[in-house]
């Protein structure tokens, strides 16, 4: 049974930061259309994109943008529901749309569900999957140390299968 469900952002950094996760909202940029370019998102979170890399490094800075009708949604989406860790931090911040990070500390598991203006880190060697959904829609800053991208050791604990999914948490989210 869960012990807390909650949508509220300080109370979500506070539950996260005390098991070492920084979760942070940013202002909204009301300007920035739905659907803007690469370029502009960037410019228009230059100052965050800046403070962030001070405070962690993170050299390469994308924004990537994944919608329901992306051909490969179905397998990008069953690799990242598999368990895995990374060799550095997960660090997203979501411009559009959300997605759900799963994170396994110790005996707990804390779903998060990311939506535009959520920013989290979840720290190298942290046991943690993602659902996306079966129809994605989202685009989010990627901050990264390895200009490879994204790279993982999957587990092999299929403790995800036990656990719901994106729709299904959205659907009791208060
Ligand atoms: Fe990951």
């Amino acid at each position: 049974m869960p012990e807390l469900i909650t949508s509220d952002g300080e109370l979500i950094a506070e539950e996260l930061a005390s098991r070492g996760i920084r979760f942070q909202r940013w202002p909204a940029r009301a300007a920035l259309p739905t659907g803007a370019a690469e370029a502009e998102i960037l410019a228009a979170y230059a100052d965050e994109v800046k403070r962030v890399q001070s405070e962690g490094g993170y050299p390469t800075v994308d924004a990537i943008r994944l919608n329901p009708d992306h051909p490969d949604r179905e397998a990008l989406r069953g690799k990242f529901l598999a368990e895995h860790v990374h060799s550095e931090d997960e660090v997203r911040f979501f411009v559009e749309g959300r997605g759900l990070f799963c994170l396994h500390i110790g005996d707990e598991v804390l779903q998060v569900i990311c939506q535009a203006d959520d920013w989290i880190a979840v720290p190298a060697g942290t046991r943690h999957w993602f659902d996306m959904g079966p129809e994605p829609q989202f685009c989010a800053l990627r901050f990264f140390h390895n200009p490879e991208g994204w790279v993982a050791q999957f587990t092999g604990d299929p403790i995800a299968q036990g656990y719901p999914l994106l729709d299904q948490l959205q659907a009791v989210a208060p």
